[in-house]
């Protein structure tokens, strides 16, 4: 089984709410994206690791020169379709699995991420870190209300692991029917693919809003990966 890494880093990041793209932020002397890929650098990957970037993004160009085993790629509208331009351009064969993970998540912990691996190897099925959620959830169709049973109920994180050309196949298909697609996991499940969940830590939090800056800041300290 080889391994490959995707990192998607081509969204502009509209619920942050500022003129550089999230990824880009300075957080504690880097740029946010530094701080995922630093992590990242130090994960074994046997296989090609590829930074899916907006087309003329000069900024994440300038991020490869740094990282001497990480290509670019061009992505695309939506995440799915940036996910899919990486797959695509993996070339991939039938016993290669794919780890995709938002850039947008610097404080992925590195034991985590082995633990999901492990579960993939063990069992052969694709898998996501993921939370149970602990607030009650509450749905709102046309002005009605309905609470959902959070014991039933887990929030998707990432790095989520599969076998790349099942993805592939699952995330074209998806794109070509036009559903939304946030993660990889739910275009497995619509296809009925195995898929599971591996519990990860609390602090793998996106960085989606300004405020979440101080906080991604906080977790990378109690880390101990601040200076
Ligand atoms: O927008 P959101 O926070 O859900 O994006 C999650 C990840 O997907 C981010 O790392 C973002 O850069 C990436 N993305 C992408 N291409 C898009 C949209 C988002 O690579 N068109």
């Amino acid at each position: 089984m080889t391994l490959h890494l995707l990192l998607p880093a081509a969204g502009i990041g509209q619920r942050f709410g500022q003129n550089t793209p999230k990824q880009y932020c300075p957080v504690a002397g880097k740029r946010l994206a530094e701080w995922t890929l630093d992590l990242w650098r130090g994960v074994a990957i046997d296989g090609r690791r590829l930074l899916i970037l907006r087309e003329d993004d000069a900024v994440g160009q300038s991020l490869i020169s740094n990282y001497p085993k990480l290509e670019s790629v061009t992505g695309g509208a939506e995440r799915a379709d940036s996910v899919l331009a990486g797959l695509d351009a993996l070339d991939a064969g039938p016993d290669d699995w794919v780890m995709v993970h938002d850039i947008a998540r610097p404080c992925i912990r590195a034991d985590d991420i082995a633990r999901l691996w492990h579960h993939c190897q063990q069992t052969g099925r694709g898998a996501l870190l993921a939370r149970p959620l602990t607030d009650t959830i509450k749905r709102q169709v046309d002005g009605e209300l309905t609470s959902l049973d959070r014991r039933q109920l887990w929030a998707a994180m990432t790095p989520q692991c599969f076998p790349v050309l099942m993805l592939r196949d699952a995330l074209r298909d998806a794109l070509n029917t036009g559903e939304s697609i946030t993660d990889e996991a739910s275009a497995m499940e619509r296809l009925g693919c195995p898929v599971d969940l591996v519990e990860g830590a609390a602090d793998n939090i996106k960085l989606t809003r300004a405020e979440d800056l101080a906080l991604v800041e906080f977790y990378l300290q109690q880390q101990g990966r601040l200076p």
